[in-house]
């Protein structure tokens, strides 16, 4: 394991989404240089003032569809990126049922597209974001990296499909070198209670579900099953908080020279957790018993997803360091002081009028 922590200019797309948001603190804190893109389909345009809150300076934005090579183009030629992390995607499970032509593009296309547009202009590093949703309902947990690929529905087919372009294109030209991360179950905010996780309509995910409920945008918490084979009967996930997810981008980043080519690799805890466990972590952080019912499993929901986080730790020296206590602060921090979410505030002057 070695480290290039050398500052570079990073394009990070989806920057302004939930995980985007916080990498891009964590670049800016590390030393790095970092051109934000986005199309604000699934997040708000008040994150840009958040973002130079938190940092204290000027931000790099584009407006952009990552689908449209020519924007990306002006953007590669405006500045001198070194290297691309792309979260811009779409990202809901049901969702990606309904529409999955638009998953397809979104998330397949813009991809293609962004890896043709870098290879343009001589970039060819890559940090690209991978879910374990593609594992689907594994057999072992926890879930080693060599597990087989096994995904269950349109959104983990997209990001599937992603890692096998990136794999046969690396292939074929070992001057790429592209790191997938899987991650696990993202929570958590920023400690400054700015920046956190504030999904269009009802949320998907059951911290931000959850977070909802505790300041009564929500009446309560669906349990989707609680015969699970777990110790409590419900799901038991592996949850990471975002701030150690952003470290662990900007260490993907620093350790893209190490090896040549496609690697992937995990970016979980190691620890599960049950609904149950989360619910009264929550209830204990927000000082209220949360109050929940038991429904009816989810189609597609498995018992348990668990990675096994030892390869981060040794080709990226990255472990989590925050738990889930830590997780439910800041995510409870966050809906507090924002309990509409982002869309409180007011339009920024800079984005009135713009497309
Ligand atoms: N949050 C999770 O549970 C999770 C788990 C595993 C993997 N991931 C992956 O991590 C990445 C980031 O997820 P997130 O939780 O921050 O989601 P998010 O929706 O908050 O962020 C994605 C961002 O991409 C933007 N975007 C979408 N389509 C775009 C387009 N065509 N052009 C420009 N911007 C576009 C959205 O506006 C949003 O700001 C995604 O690729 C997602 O699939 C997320």
């Amino acid at each position: 394991m070695t480290s290039t922590s050398r500052a570079e200019t990073v394009l990070v797309t989806g920057a302004t989404g939930f995980i985007g948001s916080h990498t891009w603190v964590d670049l800016l804190a590390a030393g790095h240089r970092v051109v934000g893109v986005d199309n604000f389909v699934n997040s708000s345009p008040r994150v840009l003032d958040r973002l130079r809150k938190v940092v204290d300076g000027d931000i790099d934005f584009v407006r952009l569809d990552v689908r449209d090579r020519a924007a990306l183009g002006d953007v590669f030629r405006r500045w001198k990126i070194d290297s691309v992390i792309h979260f811009a995607a779409l990202k809901a499970v049901g969702e990606s049922v309904d529409i999955p032509l638009e998953y397809y593009d979104t998330n397949v296309n813009a991809t293609l597209g962004l890896v043709r547009v870098m290879a343009e202009h001589g970039v060819r590093r890559l940090v690209f974001s991978s879910s374990c949703a593609i594992y689907g309902a594994a057999d072992k947990v926890p879930i080693a990296e060599d597990t087989p690929a096994r995904p269950t529905n349109p959104y983990a087919r997209t990001k599937w499909m992603c890692e096998q372009i990136l794999a046969d294109l690396c292939a074929r030209d070992p001057s790429w070198h592209v790191t997938s991360l899987r991650y696990f179950n993202p929570a958590g905010a920023h400690e400054s209670g700015l920046l956190g996780e504030d999904p269009r309509g009802v949320p998907n995910n059951v911290m931000p579900y959850l977070a909802q409920v505790a300041v009564a945008r929500r009446p309560e918490l669906s349990i989707f099953g609680d015969d699970y084979p777990t110790p409590d009967g419900t799901g038991v996930r592996d949850y990471i908080h975002v701030v150690d997810l952003a470290e662990g981008h900007r260490l993907a980043l620093d350790h893209l020279d190490d090896q040549a080519g496609h690697r992937v690799i995990n970016l979980g805890t190691g620890a599960g957790t049950s609904v149950r466990e989360l619910l009264a972590a929550f209830s204990a952080a927000c000082a209220r018993d949360l109050p929940s019912r038991v429904v009816a499993r989810r189609p597609g929901d498995v018992a348990a997803l668990v990675a096994d986080a030892a390869l981060a730790r040794t080709a990226l020296g990255w472990s989590a360091r925050r738990d889930v206590a830590d997780m439910c602060r800041d995510a409870w921090e966050f809906q507090r002081l924002n309990p509409g979410g982002y869309d409180d505030e007011e339009e920024p002057d800079e984005l009135v009028g713009q497309p």
